[in-house]
């Protein structure tokens, strides 16, 4: 988190204090260091230099178009999961041959879109899916590269609700059956063979799962490659995870990621597919509240800010740590606070006795980490408007994403008497 130090005592991102950006949009918001992105996504590129490699930044972490686009310009490719997320790298000005196109089920309508966009390849979960795949692609008189998601039977070793490449995981086709799911893509019309896909999981802080599951997949690769198919490209899913707390995590660097690339899947002579999310925004952004009230329990000191569990899902979702900072060094003497949303659930909590220099109201509280999976997990719970998002580049700031009137969300609704 270089981009976010104190000056003068006051929180800054780059050069722009903190302060002067809440001046401008009010609390709660998101706020993202543009030199951090491209600091991360080059740390991939450069870590891999010696493949043939394409980074492609996984949207759902964070799919504003201003991140998209910035990430586009140094050529970044995109990885999507919906067709709203394939419309947004294509608006952002992802070119369809760099955007791959993963996901557990895409329905018809989806993959008919993504076959007319001419995207560069399909991440194909089931033998049914590649059947429609077939079937969109006769219909409409185009190919479909395809690679099967494999699903290695490794375990990630992250949270459960985001570990994903078990055997009990709903994801991708079992290694046993591959072959077979091979073979059949290869009668199919409308398919074009490429490669192997696979992501099992996220948060990944230790590199051994992915060493275990890319020589499972190196492995496949040669087999099918003696079954007679063409295997010239490797996506390996997401990246690495970070250190969201850096006294117990201990994320390898990207360059440390590339050797095990190297080492597992280097004499295969393959380009690569990267997918990395959370490494390339997470550190890059934060979401940004200021105190309403500081409420004493008997037990606790509450301090209650103006972002909540709707706002920034993480913490409730999966128990996940996040640092936090107070916009100002003040001097005070620390206190150990809870630090609470005002949604009524016990589970807004974003942090429990956390130790903060004293705050008083209006005082700007820093959630650190906060650039993926923020931003777009977020929800209107409690019609609670979503939260703006703003960009730093150098001394200046942009907002990225207004935030929406109450109308504008209220008038979504039509009561019985004005439907249609
Ligand atoms: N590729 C695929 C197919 C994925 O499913 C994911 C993440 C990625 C790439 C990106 O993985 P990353 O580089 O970010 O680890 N909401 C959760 C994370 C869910 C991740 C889902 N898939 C969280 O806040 O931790």
């Amino acid at each position: 988190m270089t981009a976010f130090t104190y000056r003068d005592n006051h929180y800054c991102v780059e050069g722009v204090p903190l302060k002067r950006i809440a001046d401008a949009c009010g609390t709660p918001f998101y706020c993202y260091s543009r030199a951090e992105v491209e600091a991360r996504y080059d740390d991939y590129v450069s870590a891999l230099q010696n493949f043939d490699a394409l980074v492609c930044f996984a949207v759902k972490a964070n799919s504003n178009q201003a991140i998209i686009k910035l990430l586009a310009a140094r050529g970044a490719g995109a990885d999507v999961v919906s067709e709203g997320e394939l419309r947004r790298a294509l608006a952002a000005g992802v070119p369809a041959s760099k955007i791959v196109y993963s996901g557990v089920a895409k329905t018809v309508r989806e993959i008919e879109f993504a076959l007319q966009q001419e995207i560069r390849q399909f991440n194909v979960e089931s033998e049914p899916e590649l059947e429609e795949i077939s079937a969109a692609a006769v219909r409409l008189g185009k190919t479909a590269r395809v690679a099967f998601r494999i699903n290695p039977d490794v375990d990630a070793g992250t949270h459960e609700k985001i570990s994903t490449g078990k055997s009990e995981n709903k994801f991708g086709i079992p290694l046993a059956s591959s072959r077979a799911a091979y073979e059949k893509a290869a009668g199919l019309p409308g398919i074009e063979v490429c490669g192997v896909d696979l992501h099992i999981g996220s948060q990944i802080t230790n590199l051994t799962p992915f060493k275990n599951a890319f020589t499972k997949i190196a492995e496949l690769a040669l087999k099918l490659r003696s079954d007679g198919h063409t295997i010239s490209s490797i996506d390996l899913g997401g990246g690495l995870g970070i250190n969201y707390d850096e006294k117990h995590d201990n994320a390898p660097s990207a360059a440390e990621y590339a050797d095990v690339v190297e080492e597992t899947l280097g004499d295969l002579g393959c380009d690569v597919i990267v997918e990395p999310g959370r490494s390339l925004v997470a550190n890059a952004g934060i979401l940004v509240g200021s105190v309403i009230y500081i409420k004493q329990s008997s037990q606790k000191t509450f301090l209650i800010i103006d972002a909540a569990m709707n706002d920034f899902l993480r913490p409730s979702m999966y128990d996940s740590y996040h640092a936090i900072a107070g916009g100002r060094k003040n001097g005070g003497a620390d206190i150990l606070y809870d630090i609470v949303g005002p949604v009524c659930e016990t589970g807004d909590t974003f942090a429990r006795q956390r130790r903060l220099p004293e705050q008083k109201p209006g005082d700007l509280i820093i959630i650190e980490a906060a650039g993926a999976y923020g931003s777009v997990m977020a929800s209107t719970y409690n019609t609670r408007p979503l939260v703006p998002e703003v960009l730093v580049d150098g001394d200046e700031f942009r907002i990225i994403r207004q935030r929406p009137s109450y109308d504008s969300i209220i008038g979504l609704d039509r009561t019985w008497e004005d439907a249609d």
